[in-house]
């Protein structure tokens, strides 16, 4: 599914395509752990299952998510870190599908999820990508679904190498798109290229019926 897909506006302006980033080592932002901003929602049980972690790279979310149980689904387009995550979870005795897949178009997957986690995805995409984005999570998710984001900010601390707007979020997750914007909080990203966090939103939105076809 994912090979057909044209480069997002991330890859476009700043990156070689996805996969590269994880044939030399660790990719930045794989800390080796789950973001410090997204940990207490997943230890506190935020999640509901099945979740579609959107953007998985090498899986330390699903993992993280799968370790206190949940049903989780890994999408991404780079079949490195794809391939990565299979085998960690395999030696942490985790069980989880990790999909070589397009978030711009998850129909395809056939699957619902109950809420979804996306930790660096939402800001790697184009102003014209993100409505799309948050499309295509609507059509896997029922309404009361629920959505945590995790992006660069153009606000606060560090800024990062993809920083989107409080109106870019709320442009792309609309009521036409299926969403409602329940929270939108300071957060922070960890890289391994920085000492210091970059500035970060989490982002809840919640699934409704939308106004469009499903
Ligand atoms: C900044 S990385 C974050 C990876 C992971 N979520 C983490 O926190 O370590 C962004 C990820 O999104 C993936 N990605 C980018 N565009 C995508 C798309 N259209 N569909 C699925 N995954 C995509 C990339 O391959 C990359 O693994």
């Amino acid at each position: 599914m994912a090979a057909t897909r044209r480069p997002t506006g991330g890859e476009q302006a700043v990156h070689p395509p996805w996969d590269d980033s994880y044939r030399h080592g660790p990719a930045p932002w794989e800390i080796g752990a789950p973001q410090p901003s997204l940990a207490p929602l997943i230890e506190s049980g935020a999640f509901v299952g099945p979740v579609l972690d959107a953007g998985c790279g090498t899986g330390e979310h699903a993992m993280a998510l799968a370790a206190r149980g949940y049903d989780v689904v890994g999408v991404d387009v780079a079949g490195t870190a794809l391939a990565k995550a299979r085998a960690v979870a395999a030696d942490r005795g985790l069980t989880i599908e990790f999909v070589d897949g397009d978030a711009l178009d998850l129909a395809p997957l056939g699957r619902r999820f109950a809420s979804v986690l996306d930790c660096g995805l939402l800001h790697t995409l184009g102003a014209d990508e993100r409505p799309r984005y948050a499309a295509s999570l609507a059509s896997v998710t029922d309404p009361g679904a629920v959505a945590h984001i995790l992006c660069f900010s153009d606000l606060g601390g560090p800024i990062g190498p993809h920083p989107i707007g409080e109106n870019d979020i709320r442009a792309a997750f609309t009521a036409a798109n299926g969403w409602e914007l329940v929270e939108i909080a300071p957060a922070a990203i960890h890289t391994l290229i920085a000492k210091e966090p970059f500035a970060a939103r989490l982002v809840t939105a919640r699934r409704i019926a939308p106004t469009l076809a499903e």
